[in-house]
């Protein structure tokens, strides 16, 4: 429930990480079945070698929940003391009702508000600085923001420009309000969106443009996108958006101890890397085994990166992200789960 301000409200702390991937591996191998395609090839230009994708009866909000069960899990924290449920997806079971309540219902978060958030493949970032803000106003203490995707439903399997990038995963995180003193949390964001190229990445019906209701291709009711345009506006934000958010908190590349980008291509991840000239021992990525989930890509790598040893409690972590809309996100967050 989110009540009045009360008392000094606390500092937003990145309490507990959580993740669910679907059982289904498909591999390159299986793409080569159903594209004209090659396992060189999608490995050179994408880094990507396999993905998961959801069982005919999952929904977003099955997977969802199951990632929010883990981040719960391991915050030790009981869903009824949840304040708020973000879900961040662009995949959603319905245009609505939302995914964000069927979650909250179906953990037993009985006292949470709910809402999706639509910002793409930037999502979680979105999503994350949503939190922070409800947090550190006083409006809420504990909120739980759960990327979920099932992308392996919304792609066309015979365009072979698109198919072979994405699956699907939720993961997410507990913000909690901490210390008002620390000097742990989230330092800052930098958030934007550019919808001039709005249409470079689409589905182009089934809304209040082109309505389901009206005849059309079937094609239509899919994933387009301009892979180049995508491409070009991805290698420039990034690093764009990184630079602004470094120098508007004084810091530099050499202070950060973690860089988890979104998992789209480790070429445009790579590119991002050598311009900024951080260290690839410093990068965690994890896009070969699951490709690009969108909004749970980026807590799927946090989760697998703290699995793995690579996130360590006191670490400085710089997020960044980009995605439909045409939007992007950055952030740096002191990782203090305790
Ligand atoms: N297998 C084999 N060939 C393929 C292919 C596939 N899966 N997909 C495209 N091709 C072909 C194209 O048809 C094209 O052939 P042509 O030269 O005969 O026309 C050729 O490969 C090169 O296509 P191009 O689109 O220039 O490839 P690319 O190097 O730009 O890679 C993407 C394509 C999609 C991998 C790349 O543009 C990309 O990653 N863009 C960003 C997408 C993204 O991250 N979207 C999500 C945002 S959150």
């Amino acid at each position: 429930m989110i009540a009045a301000r009360n008392g000094r409200p606390g500092r937003a702390r990145l309490a507990a990480l959580g993740a669910y991937v679907p059982e289904r591996v498909v591999t390159n191998a299986d793409m080569e079945r159903h594209v004209d395609t090659s396992d060189e090839w999608i490995v050179t230009r994408t880094g990507i070698r396999e993905r998961r994708y959801a069982a005919p009866e999952q929904a977003t909000s099955d997977l969802a929940v199951l990632a929010a069960e883990d981040v719960l899990r391991n915050a030790g924290i009981d869903a009824a003391e949840i304040d708020v449920v973000i879900v961040p997806t662009c995949t959603p079971d319905h245009l609505f009702p939302s995914v964000s309540a069927t979650t909250a219902h179906r953990v037993g978060a009985r006292n949470a508000a709910a809402f999706d958030l639509q910002a793409a493949c930037s999502g979680f970032i979105y999503g994350l600085a949503q939190a922070t803000a409800l947090v550190e106003s006083g409006i809420a203490r504990n909120v739980l923001v759960v990327g979920a995707e099932v992308f392996s439903k919304i792609l066309d399997m015979s365009d072979r420009g698109t198919c072979i990038l994405f699956g699907d995963a939720a993961a997410g995180a507990l913000v909690t309000s901490g210390d008002p003193e620390a000097t742990a949390g989230f330092l800052g964001f930098e958030l934007g969106a550019d919808g001039s190229q709005a249409m470079d990445i689409c589905i182009p019906v089934g809304g209040t443009r082109i309505p389901a209701s009206q005849p059309f291709a079937p094609d239509q009711a899919f994933l387009k996108m301009n892979g180049r345009e995508v491409y070009k506006f991805a290698t420039r934000v990034m690093e764009e958006s990184i630079v602004r958010l470094l120098d508007r908190l004084e810091l530099s590349i050499a202070d950060v101890d973690l860089l988890v980008a979104h998992q789209a291509n480790q070429r445009i991840i790579d590119h991002a890397v050598k311009r900024l000239g951080i260290d690839e021992s410093r990068v965690f990525n994890n896009l070969e085994r699951y490709g690009n989930t969108s909004a749970a890509s980026i807590p799927l790598a946090l989760t697998e990166a703290r699995d793995a040893g690579a996130l360590r409690p006191g670490a400085l972590v710089l997020l960044v992200g980009f995605g439909a809309g045409l939007t992007w996100a950055s952030c740096i967050v002191r990782y203090e789960p305790e």
